[in-house]
């Protein structure tokens, strides 16, 4: 989703601002542009496509100066061209946008009828044109973008310079990530402290209905009233390093890679062999979980798949009943709320914009209290919950997600545990599941073995058009998060099915040509997973098997592949799973020649509804 870095500085800044819109190109993007401000004059240069289009635009003429804004757009109002592309200029004022002004319509009309000509289809240069008549009204640039933001609907996170304010640059944001830099004399705005870590580790995160002033001095922060605030200095522990891709040949690969650290680092002073540890959740957690007698889990996409798994573990070991939805359609409708019902939100980034309001929401449905399970803990959705729960995936890149995935399940399994044990569950038990975690790390590390097998099996899918997974119990939404990445990064189309339901329907569209992805572990369920697996054989299906070392499953007989996995247990079983699955999109998308880390469409932090 759109990315923002812009800075006043005391040199040229359009080397550091392409630097910064590198760091955010993770989020994923369509356009690319930039603006510098230097003697009265404004420059910019615009590209579609990637940030180094635009930069050999840059190169091939150079705008020098020491302030600049800078953009990477993910289109919303307007397809993706250089036209549509950010910064915006009318009169006075440039700037760049993240998110969606809903009233925009409206008011490009009142401004159309006023004498202003648009040469975009965004709602960006709405926001231009009214700054730029609250400038006429004599304001500075600061309360010209007060004035402004006030009048505003949605959502949005921006940076504006005026030709006429030297050495200045002005943000705001409502529901949309936006950060400042502190340097020795100079001052950064970026959408997150990854755009900003080649230059400074000293962040200001800004509160939603903030307005900002940056110069090479200050950095000023105003409530929407137009009273001067302030807000606390962090030092970001990122590391340069920490978004180096290394000897890998994609983000997506070395993440993958990396998870069974991230997954140890997240059970790290949380978990030790006599069980889960008080008070993980923050001040007074354990008081409140105590009194749960039900959940509801809200996440999108691949976060919203580790909700439905916590459901399975959750209502086994705890005897709770847990719902999952998707924020999207939670946020909208009048769900019901038992008394003491906890809401958790599962969110890596923090900042997805449906899963943010439905937790906002969920503050007047009378909730027990709201946890987050998050990877960023400075995100709006870390800052607005009572209790929470860190993931420590590090920065995840590829806007496939992988490592946050297990350790979402990490942290999950923790609440199961420590939920199932203030609920009385049976001591051996508890102590096998805590076992079984524990040892989660290594079982990843020995399934990332399997890569060699799977880069063979990837040749088979290079010319598919479709794939069916299958799962059960908390494997069906481990089927789930496998079709969704094959999906996202190798554009092949593919569905996942609770195995049981392959005869209502989807057995339809069984035949040579389609792949069934099988995942099958060992316990209750395997028998009947066996038997849908015939169904799928009596049609001359391709199998291909991810079958636990200890689950009996006849090699010879599936006429296809069977990939044994040693899972470790059947509670950590669908974490352990997942990673084969993963490998296997990684692979296919490799072998097709996508964009891996960047696909097509997609954004890494969707930030707008
Ligand atoms: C986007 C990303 C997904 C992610 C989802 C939810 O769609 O591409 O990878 O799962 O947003 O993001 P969150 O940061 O809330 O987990």
């Amino acid at each position: 989703m759109c990315g923002i870095v812009a800075a006043v500085a005391q040199r040229d800044v359009a080397p550091l601002l392409i630097a910064g819109l590198k760091a955010l190109e993770y989020r994923g993007y369509d356009s690319a542009g930039l603006a510098v401000l230097e003697g009265g004059q404004v420059r910019r240069v615009r590209a579609k496509g990637k940030v180094r289009e635009m930069e050999a635009l840059y190169l091939a003429d150079p705008l020098p100066g020491s302030t600049g804004i800078a953009h990477t757009r993910w289109a919303t109002h307007g397809v993706p061209n250089e036209v549509n592309a950010h910064p915006h200029m009318i009169g006075r004022v440039t700037i760049v946008h993240n998110g969606i002004i809903e009233n925009y319509a409206s008011l490009r009309t009142e401004l159309q009828s006023k004498g202003y000509v648009f040469t975009s289809e965004t709602d960006t240069e709405v926001m231009a044109a009214l700054i730029e008549v609250n400038l006429s009204k004599g304001m500075k640039l600061r309360e010209a973008v007060l004035a402004t933001v006030r009048e505003l609907e949605g959502a949005y996170a921006i940076a504006v310079i005026s030709r006429d304010e030297p050495g200045r640059v002005v943000g705001a944001r409502r529901g949309a990530p936006l950060l400042v830099g502190v340097g020795i004399g100079e001052h950064f705005l970026g959408s997150d402290a990854q755009a900003l870590i080649q230059v400074t580790n000293k962040i200001i995160y800004l509160d939603d209905d903030d307005v900002v002033e940056i110069t090479r001095e200050n950095a000023k922060i105003y409530t929407l009233d137009g009273n001067a605030v302030e807000r606390a200095m962090h030092e970001s522990e990122l590391s340069a390093d920490a978004v180096e891709r290394g000897e890998y040949r994609h983000y997506m690969q070395k993440e993958i890679f990396e998870q069974p650290r991230a997954v140890s680092d997240t059970l790290e002073a949380r978990i030790n062999a006599q069980g889960v540890l008080p008070n993980i959740f923050g001040v007074n957690g354990d008081e409140l979980l105590a009194k749960v007698k039900g959940l509801h889990i809200i996440a999108c996409g691949t976060s919203y798949h580790a909700g439905m798994v916590a459901k399975y573990w959750i209502e086994e070991y705890a005897r709770l009943p847990v719902s999952v939805e998707v924020a999207s359609e939670y946020r909208y409708r009048e769900a019901v709320v038992p008394e003491g019902t906890l809401f958790i939100a599962i969110s890596q980034s923090g900042e997805t914009a449906d899963t943010l309001a439905a937790m906002r929401e969920s503050r007047r449905r009378g909730y027990l209290g709201t946890l987050a399970i998050c990877n960023v803990p400075e995100s709006s959705v870390v800052r607005e919950a009572d209790l929470k729960l860190m993931t420590r995936a590090g920065p995840e890149i590829g806007v496939a997600s992988t490592k946050a995935f297990t350790t979402q399940l990490s942290a999950l399994a923790l609440l199961t545990l420590h939920l199932a044990k203030q609920r009385g569950l049976d001591t051996a038990r508890y102590n096998d599941l805590c076992a079984q975690l524990l040892h989660m790390p290594r079982s990843i590390d020995d399934a990332l073995k399997l890569e060699p097998q799977i880069i063979e099996l990837a040749e088979r899918f290079v010319h598919r058009h479709h794939a069916l997974f299958l799962g059960r119990g908390a494997h069906y939404p481990v089927a789930l998060e496998g079709s969704l990445k094959l999906k996202e990064i190798s554009y092949i189309h593919a569905e996942a099915y609770p195995a049981g339901e392959l005869k209502h329907g989807p057995l339809a569209l069984v035949d040579e040509d389609m792949p069934v992805i099988a995942v099958a572990p060992n316990g209750p369920l395997l028998d009947k997973l066996k038997s849908n697996l015939q169904e799928v054989r009596a049609r001359g299906g391709e199998l291909i098997v991810f079958a636990d070392t200890t689950a009996h499953i006849d090699g010879n007989a599936t006429r296809g592949v069977i990939l044994r996995i040693d899972a470790g247990g059947e509670f950590i079983a669908p974490a352990v799973f997942t990673v084969p699955l993963q490998l296997l999109a990684y692979h296919v998308a490799v072998l097709r020649g996508t964009d891996v880390d960047q696909p097509r469409n997609l954004a890494k932090s969707v930030t707008v509804e």
